[in-house]
């Protein structure tokens, strides 16, 4: 079986959890987009794991953990990555990099910082990893790949015709310009070092599928985030949407099975951009403290917002989630004033949709249901009739509205804080 995992918001919704918790199924994991700007916490027992460019599944040594055509790796952070989880005794395990993904450069990051700086108050917010910039040259066709950082004379060619490129763009926004000789010789370095794990990994992953092995595909960032679909341009620089995993992945698109939408109890977003059911108040402050809503990546502090099921639905329909897994339930548990938006109101008239523009979706007011708060401790709940009757109504007001099943609920960041309604995903 081949399953998608994807962020049904902004981002960091659990898909770390989740993966990890699915995980345990899988024969592959896969990352297909994105770089270091994903956070994915993962809690073993007590241990505290966040991984950025490396696939959850890398705790399991029988997993395959693949990081394919579609992601931009920065090779300097995937080492240190490595080696933290090396020195945390998570040595055995099986690592596998396309040789089509692209390397993320010291310029990309310096460029990042500079456009966010020179758009003042219009800056993204962005994690400032050099993910767009790095995107922009794979489009632009001056990009660097995996399969060029390992061969020493591909990268001379490569760095020598791009580099005086980006030294111009450097220079013109006001930066230092970059030596030839010690990038080359810094990457030169990394790449002999990450040689072994280089491959075709769309031929490996077809392999797999033929050998009817269970793939996981991990999804990075969300579908509001989404570089075609999401509240551009606040947005990142790939497509964190189900759609988007066999291109970025190399497999044929016939081969995704079933899309689980990882979808926060409530709404977080991190950086800029409209977010209408954002909550100024203390009740932000409340949830952002209680759901310890600071970025993994940047530790900026999370905005907070209810439940908003627009945003939902349309990552149903852009991603065709099949199934919803909720997580951070346990984080409203003595929330006395619970609500959900179901649908916007634009200009006098009610829409349900996500509207193309800045403007206008900055003008959305969002049509709240309200919902009745429960008090009991729900951590250590394993069974869905177990839980409260009003937290019951929550998860059927979701399903309700959005005519997605929750096969999943996460009451707690640990694996075993699990309440599953359907196995989604057997061996
Ligand atoms: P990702 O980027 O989608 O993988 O999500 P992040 O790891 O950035 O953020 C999710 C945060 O919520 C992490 O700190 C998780 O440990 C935590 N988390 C996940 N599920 C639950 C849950 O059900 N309850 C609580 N309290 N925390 C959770
Ligand atoms: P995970 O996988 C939340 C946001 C940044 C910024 C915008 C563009 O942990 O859910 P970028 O550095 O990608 O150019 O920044 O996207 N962003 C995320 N927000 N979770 C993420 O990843 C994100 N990755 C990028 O905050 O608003
Ligand atoms: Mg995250």
């Amino acid at each position: 079986m081949r399953l998608v995992v994807v962020g049904s918001q902004w981002g960091d919704e659990g898909k770390g959890k989740v993966t990890d918790f699915l995980g345990q199924n899988a024969d592959v994991v896969v990352r297909s987009q994105g770089g270091n700007n994903a956070g994915h916490t993962i809690m073993i027992g007590k241990e505290k794991f966040a991984l950025q460019t490396i696939p959850s599944g890398i705790f399991n040594p029988h997993i395959k953990n693949v990081l394919a055509n579609g992601m931009v790796i920065n090779p300097k952070e995937t080492l240190k990555e490595l080696a933290g989880l090396k020195e945390r005794g998570i040595t055995n395990f099986q690592l596998f990099i396309s040789n089509r993904a692209h390397v993320i450069m010291p310029y990309h990051i310096l460029l990042d910082g500079a456009y966010e700086s020179l758009k003042g108050s219009h800056k993204i917010g962005t994690t400032k990893k050099g993910i767009g910039p790095c995107y922009a040259d794979k489009v632009n066709r001056i990009g660097i790949r995996m399969g060029d950082l390992i061969e020493e004379e591909s990268l001379k060619e490569i760095l020598s015709s791009t580099l005086p490129l980006k030294n111009k763009e450097l220079k013109m926004l006001g930066l230092e310009e970059l030596d030839f000789t010690t990038i080359y010789n810094e990457y030169k370095e990394y790449g002999k070092i990450l040689k072994p794990y280089v491959c075709d990994t769309s031929l490996l992953l077809t392999e797999e599928i033929e050998k009817d092995k269970n793939i996981l595909f991990e999804g990075a960032q969300g579908s509001m985030l989404c570089l075609d679909h999401g509240s551009y341009p606040y947005v990142t620089s790939s497509s964190p949407t189900a759609a988007s995993v066999p291109v970025n992945a190399g497999i044929a698109p016939k081969y995704i099975d079933h899309c689980v939408g990882i979808c926060k109890a409530y709404t977080t977003r991190v950086g800029e951009g409209p977010f209408p059911t954002e909550l100024h108040n203390e009740l932000g402050d409340l949830i952002r403290e209680r759901g310890h809503e600071y970025g993994t990546v940047t530790k900026r502090p999370r905005r907070v917002g209810y439940l908003d099921l627009v945003v939902v639905n349309y990552a149903k329909r852009i991603s065709g989630i099949d199934s919803l897994a909720l997580m951070l339930f346990d984080v409203l548990t003595n929330v006395e004033e619970l609500k959900i938006c179901i649908s916007y109101n634009l200009d006098g008239k009610e829409i349900k949709t996500i509207p193309a523009t800045l403007k206008e979706y900055a003008r959305c007011i969002p049509n709240y249901i309200t919902l009745k708060p429960w008090h009991e401790n729900i951590n250590k709940v394993r069974n869905y009739e177990d839980l409260p009757i009003e937290a019951k109504e929550y998860i059927e007001t979701i399903e309700k509205y959005t005519n997605i099943p929750v096969d999943l609920i996460s009451v707690g960041p640990e694996r075993t804080e699990t309440i599953i309604r359907k196995d989604v995903f057997k061996k």
